[in-house]
C-alpha cells in the first residue's frame, strides 16, 4: 500500500469526528478553517459551536456588526481573524451574490484567508487536489524523510510543498488533508509522538535513526515582546445609577483593535507610581484641576499573548463630579450592564470581573 492509501484506511478507522466533516458546506469549512488555525481543537470546537450557532451562513455574517462578531468571538483571541472573516463575509454576499469561490487561487483573495487555510477549504469543500501545509504536515514529513530544511525559506517551502503534492491523492485531497492533521496531532505529535503505534515505522527516515525528537529542526524563538500597560479605571458609584466607568475603543493598528478598554498609558518600563501622577499624559488629562491620587502600585496582571507579553496595571479611581464632565469629553462614559454588552480583550473582561466581585 502506499502512503496515502495507508494514511486513508488509517483515517477511516480513527479520524476525529468533527462538525465540520460531516458537511460540504463551505461556510462551515471555512469558518472551522479560520478558527482552528492555531488553536487547541477544544477551544476551537466550543468556538466553532458558538459561531456557527449565532451565524448559521454567510448571510447572517455579512449581516451582523462588527461588534456583534467581536462580542461572540470574545475571549478567543486573535481578533483580526473574526474582523477577517467578517469583512470577507460581505464581500462575498455583496461583490458574489453569495456564492463561495471554488479554487485555493480565487480563496486565497479573500481577507484572512492565507495559502494553508485556502488549500484546505478548497480541497475539504471542492476536492481540489492541493496539500493543505500546516505544522503537522510539516512534522510528518520532515520526520518521514529526516529532513534538515527549515518551512521558513522559500527553499524549505518549495521542498515540503513538492513533497506533500507528490504524496497527494488523486481523489480524496480534503480526506488526505485532514488525515494530515489528525495523524499529527494523534501519532506524529511535536511531542512524545506514538512511534511504537506509527503505521509508518518502517518508512520512518527520523524513527530509524533513532532520531525523532530531533525533528522537525528548531529554529531559535524571539523572545516575546514585553509591554507595559497602566489602565486608568475611572468610575463613579452613584447610589442612584451604580457603578459607571469611562472607557475608549481602542484603534490603530495594534491587538485588540476596536475592541473596549479604559483609559490607557502604555509605558516603556514598570513605571513606578510618581513618575506616572507626574507624567505629562496624566498631568495633561486634568490640566487645572485637582489630579486625584493614584492607588499605590495598582493591581497587577500578566497576561500573555503569541508574540507578546502585557504586563498590566490597573488604577482605579473614583471620580468627582467636576472631573467626571471633563473625561466625558474624552472618553465613553458607559454604565455597567453596556461596559458588560461591550466586546473586550480577555484581559479586560477577567479584571472587571474580579475587581466588580470585590466590591
Ligand atoms: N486543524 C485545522 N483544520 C483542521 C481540520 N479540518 N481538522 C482537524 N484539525 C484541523
Amino acid at each position: 500500500m502506499n502512503f496515502s492509501d495507508h494514511l486513508l484506511s488509517w483515517y477511516d478507522g480513527n479520524g476525529r469526528k468533527l462538525p465540520w466533516r460531516t458537511t460540504r458546506d463551505p461556510y462551515l469549512i471555512w469558518v472551522s478553517e479560520i478558527i482552528l488555525q492555531q488553536t487547541r481543537m477544544e477551544q476551537g470546537l466550543v468556538y466553532f459551536n458558538r459561531f456557527t450557532e449565532a451565524f448559521p451562513d454567510v448571510y447572517a455574517l455579512a449581516k451582523a456588526s462588527e461588534h456583534q462578531v467581536l462580542r461572540v468571538w470574545q475571549g478567543f483571541g486573535y481578533y483580526s481573524r473574526a474582523r477577517h472573516l467578517h469583512r470577507a463575509a460581505r464581500q462575498i454576499v455583496e461583490e458574489h451574490g453569495g456564492v463561495f469561490p471554488e479554487t485555493s487561487r480565487e480563496w486565497i483573495r479573500l481577507k484572512g484567508v492565507g495559502p494553508y487555510a485556502a488549500a484546505a477549504i478548497a480541497s475539504i469543500a471542492f476536492d481540489e487536489a492541493v496539500p493543505a501545509i500546516d505544522g503537522n504536515v510539516y512534522r510528518i514529513l520532515a520526520r518521514l524523510y529526516a529532513i534538515e530544511q527549515h518551512m521558513d525559506t522559500s527553499a524549505g517551502k518549495k521542498l515540503f510543498y513538492d513533497l506533500a503534492m507528490c504524496l497527494l491523492p488523486a481523489c480524496r485531497a480534503g480526506d488526505f488533508n485532514q488525515a494530515m492533521m489528525d495523524f499529527g496531532s494523534l501519532v506524529c505529535k511535536p511531542v512524545r509522538p506514538d512511534c511504537p503505534n506509527c503505521i509508518f515505522q518502517v518508512q520512518c527516515k527520523a524513527f530509524r535513526q533513532s532520531a525523532v525528537g530531533q525533528y522537525p529542526l528548531r529554529r531559535r524563538k524571539k523572545p516575546a515582546r514585553v509591554r507595559q500597560f497602566n489602565y486608568f479605571c475611572f468610575y463613579t458609584d452613584d447610589l442612584q445609577d451604580g457603578v459607571s466607568f469611562f472607557i475608549q475603543q481602542r484603534k490603530g493598528n495594534d491587538i485588540w483593535k476596536n475592541l473596549y478598554e479604559f483609559p490607557l498609558l502604555e509605558t516603556k518600563h514598570n513605571t513606578p507610581v510618581e513618575k506616572i501622577a507626574a507624567h505629562p499624559w496624566w498631568q495633561a488629562l486634568f490640566k487645572d484641576d485637582v489630579v486625584p491620587l493614584l492607588e499605590h502600585d495598582g493591581i497587577t496582571v500578566r497576561h500573555q499573548l503569541t508574540h507578546q507579553r502585557i504586563c498590566a496595571r490597573f488604577f482605579r479611581i473614583r471620580l468627582y463630579d467636576a472631573l467626571k464632565e471633563k473625561l466625558m469629553q474624552q472618553y465613553l462614559y458607559v454604565n455597567r450592564e453596556t461596559f458588560d454588552s461591550l466586546p473586550k480583550s480577555r484581559l479586560i473582561e477577567g479584571f472587571l470581573k474580579t475587581w466588580l466581585s470585590m466590591a
